[in-house]
Formats: C-alpha cells, sequence, structure tokens
C-alpha cells in the first residue's frame, strides 16, 4: 500500500474525532448538572446520601442485585411503570449525581428500585422488616443468607437480632454489610419534583401506543 502511513493516520483521525465529540457533547450536557434548589421546601433535590447508604450501594453492586431490579422509572405513557406504583414521574439524569456508580439495571425480574423508599415508608416497611426480608427471601427473590451471622445465644440477645428465624439457643445477626444495604434500599427516593422530570400526560393521540 503506497500510502500506508496516511491512511491509518486518517483513520486514527476519523476514530479520535468521533471518541472525542462523544466524551465532550455527553460531558457538557450532563457532566455539570447540579442539585435543583426547591423554593417551596426550601431544600435541594437529590439528597446527598447518607455515608453509611453509599458503603451499601457498593454491597448492592457486589451482589449483583441490578441483574434483577432496575433503578429507572419509565415517563407515564411508556411503560405501566406508574400504574404498578414504581414511580410518578420519569427518572431524569440528575436523579443520580450523588451516586457514585448508579445501579440502572437492564431486566426486571423483581421490581423496580428507584423509588423503594418512598414505597416501604408508605408501608411501613422499616430496617427490622427489610432485614428479615433479605434473610427469608420472597416468591422469586432470593434469600440473602449469608448476610446474617448466626450467634449462639449467650445471655441478652442483640438488639439488632432479626426476630425469630434462628434455631433454639441462636440469633441471627446482621452483619455491617446487611446494615448498609438495607440503610441504601431505604434511601432509595425520587419523590421530589425536578423541572425536567415534571410528571407529563401523554397526548391523546400517543395514548393506547406501545405500553
Ligand atoms: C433472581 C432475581 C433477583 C435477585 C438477584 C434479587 N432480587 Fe430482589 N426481588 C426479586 C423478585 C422476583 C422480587 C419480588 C418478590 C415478591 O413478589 O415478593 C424481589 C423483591 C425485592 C424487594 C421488594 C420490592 C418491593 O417493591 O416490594 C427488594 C427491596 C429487593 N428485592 C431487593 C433486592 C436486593 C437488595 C437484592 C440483592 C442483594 C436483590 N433484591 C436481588 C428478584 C431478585
Amino acid at each position: 500500500m503506497k500510502n500506508g502511513p496516511l491512511f491509518f493516520l486518517g483513520l486514527f483521525a476519523a476514530l479520535g474525532i468521533s471518541w472525542a465529540g462523544l466524551l465532550i457533547g455527553t460531558n457538557a450536557q450532563l457532566g455539570g448538572l447540579a442539585p435543583h434548589f426547591d423554593e417551596n421546601q426550601d431544600l435541594a433535590f437529590p439528597a446527598q446520601f447518607p455515608g453509611v447508604a453509599e458503603q451499601g450501594l457498593r454491597v448492592y453492586r457486589d451482589l449483583g442485585c441490578a441483574s434483577c431490579h432496575t433503578q429507572q422509572v419509565r415517563r407515564p405513557g411508556f411503560g405501566t411503570d406508574q400504574e404498578r406504583g414504581w414511580g410518578e414521574r420519569q427518572s431524569v439524569a440528575r436523579d443520580y449525581i450523588y451516586q457514585s456508580q448508579p445501579q440502572l439495571g437492564a431486566m426486571r425480574i423483581g421490581p423496580d428500585l428507584a423509588n423503594y423508599g418512598s414505597r416501604a415508608a408508605e408501608a411501613g416497611i422499616g430496617a427490622p422488616a427489610l432485614l428479615a426480608y433479605l434473610y427469608n427471601g420472597h416468591e422469586g427473590m432470593p434469600a440473602y443468607r449469608m448476610l446474617f451471622e448466626q450467634r449462639k445465644l449467650v445471655g441478652e440477645s442483640s438488639a439488632k437480632a432479626l426476630v425469630g428465624g434462628a434455631p433454639e439457643g441462636y440469633e441471627l445477626v446482621p452483619t455491617p454489610r446487611a446494615q448498609a444495604l438495607v440503610a441504601y434500599l431505604l434511601s432509595l427516593k425520587q419523590s421530589y419534583e425536578l423541572p425536567e422530570a415534571m410528571p407529563y400526560e401523554p397526548a391523546e393521540a400517543a395514548k393506547g401506543g406501545s405500553q
């Protein structure tokens, strides 16, 4: 080939420019997203994750929960997410600015968890009930027993121990990983409003389209 080096230089330039365009364009669009200040509530959203919840995010990632759970609500009119009670509005990029590794997920074998914290609060599910759920599992939801330590009961049982489930003379104590995971799950909330994600009513013509 006569112009070999030139050909490779051209190829490199074409790939390099499209790679840079992709990065620079995306960064310009999303890189500078700041929290939204809600004047009515005098608060900025999304809220910062408590430190322990940030650790829980790593446990969630480590255990591969995202292989069955998504954390992204589609907008009303695009699927049945709202009817299923997963969220009142669509998820947008700004919802994730404080998450180091957002666990968007790709498959929904279990329910979407983007708003799990709000759902749990409404249903009165606190940390003890959620820990028991993780220990026992439920239809299709695996049991995560390795997040608990079975200890021989000596004197008083631990204040953190699960109620029930342990054999006679033993207690089940959640490990710090279990506690961080539960703190993370209970902090998952997209129940605040963001201007770019206002609840959106599909136009009449679009209704009844692909659900
Ligand atoms: C094999 C698929 C699968 C994996 C892996 C999985 N889940 Fe689930 N999960 C499910 C299913 C299915 C349900 C619904 C079960 C039911 O109807 O009670 C569920 C339900 C839940 C719920 C209750 C949701 C609600 O709205 O009531 C929570 C919370 C949850 N999972 C958290 C987790 C966490 C945390 C992990 C990782 C440690 C995980 N799941 C891993 C399938 C899975």
